[in-house]
């Protein structure tokens, strides 16, 4: 008997080819009638493939009797409701380790180029306006304080290029991480504070919630930048229109937003914002290394053999 895979959502890369071949899918984000399709498949599917930006709640994994493994293709599973798969004895995986390169080089992208105004010159140039005069100074970023909130897989990733550019690195974690050179700060505030940059790089969720509040965005101050490559949840985004409206934050690289594909338009017109539409693993490379694990998950399952990345 084939094995029934229901497929959730759908990313750039994801090869839906080499699914199909190992098995029987149900591409509900294809469907045009998806309430029909689920009612179709739900008492035979046993396997669910997500995405990081997925929603797999408990009323999903509710209507699905025989599901037994929930295959998150992204490194991040703040929208799949972990407890009340575990209550069902349901797994669920997800992609770490394989897009830390490509996420930590987004990073450091979006900090050089918020920093160096490379978005305000490119638009610049662009508009025909380098005949009326240049554009205005921007600021340094080689030998400069970087704090990253988040020192985990793709922090200390981010931390190794930083190096590179000569940058002091300090970070905020909830516990300090034993044998790293770098200071550890308990209090995100005081790190804010301390630092000219700050990268984001710790789940979304419940616990990371507005970590990066007003008070940090202040902290920061109106020469900081703020780098989020995390989610959108992390970040009150509000707050973070208003300091940089009235100059109390620098300038800001921002990956993801909160209600992702929408976000706040006053960012649209910020000369001092860089945006791009949450492509931290976004290369051919790494999306296809995403989408191999996700199914070498789902392939070892159902072949009796355990997982390849469970998540904790
Ligand atoms: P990871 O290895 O689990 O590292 C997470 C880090 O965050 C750890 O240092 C952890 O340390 C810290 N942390 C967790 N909860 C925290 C809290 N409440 N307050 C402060 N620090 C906290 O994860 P990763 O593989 O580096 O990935 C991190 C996240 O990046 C993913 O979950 C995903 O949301 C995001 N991401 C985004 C993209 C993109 O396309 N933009 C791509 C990939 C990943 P403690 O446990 O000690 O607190
Ligand atoms: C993906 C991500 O873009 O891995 C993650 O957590 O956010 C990204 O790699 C995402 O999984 C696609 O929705």
């Amino acid at each position: 008997m084939p094995v029934e895979i229901l497929s959730v959502a759908n990313m750039p890369g994801l090869d839906l080819a080499a699914f199909e071949r190992e098995f029987t899918m149900h591409w509900l984000w294809k469907a045009e009638d998806k309430a029909k399709l689920l009612a179709e498949v739900a008492p035979r599917v046993r396997g669910i493939q997500a995405t990081g930006s997925s929603v797999v709640d408990a009323q999903l994994i509710g209507r699905l009797p025989k599901l037994e493994i929930i295959a998150c293709c992204g490194v991040g599973y703040d929208g799949i409701d972990v407890a009340a798969a575990r209550a069902r004895n349901v797994l669920v995986t997800n992609t770490p380790d394989v897009l830390n390169d490509c996420v930590a080089d987004l990073a450091i992208g979006l900090l050089v180029a918020a920093s160096r105004g490379i978005g305000r010159g490119e638009r610049h140039v662009r508009a025909g306006k380098w005949l009326q005069g240049g554009v205005p100074l921007a600021t340094r970023v080689s030998g400069k304080r970087l704090g990253i909130v988040g020192m985990g897989r793709i922090g200390r990733v981010i931390a190794k290029r930083a190096a590179g550019f000569d940058l002091t690195i300090a970070y905020h974690a909830r516990r300090k991480v034993p044998d790293l050179p770098f200071a550890y700060y308990d209090r995100l505030v005081e790190l804010a504070r301390d630092s000219d940059f700050l990268v984001a790089i710790v789940p979304g969720g419940k616990e990371t919630f507005h970590l990066i509040d007003e008070a940090v965005l202040r902290a920061l101050g109106p020469k900081g930048i703020l780098v989020n490559v995390a989610r959108g949840s992390v970040v009150d985004e509000a707050a973070l229109v208003r300091c940089l409206q009235e100059g109390s934050l620098g300038g800001a690289g921002l990956d993801v937003f909160e209600e992702e594909p929408k976000m706040p338009e006053a960012l649209w017109g910020m000369e001092n914002v860089v945006l791009t539409p949450h492509i931290g693993s976004a290369t051919h490379e790494t999306r296809a290394a995403m989408s191999r694990l996700t199914l070498d998950n789902l392939a070892a399952h159902f072949a009796g053999r355990p997982v390849l990345t469970p998540v904790p």
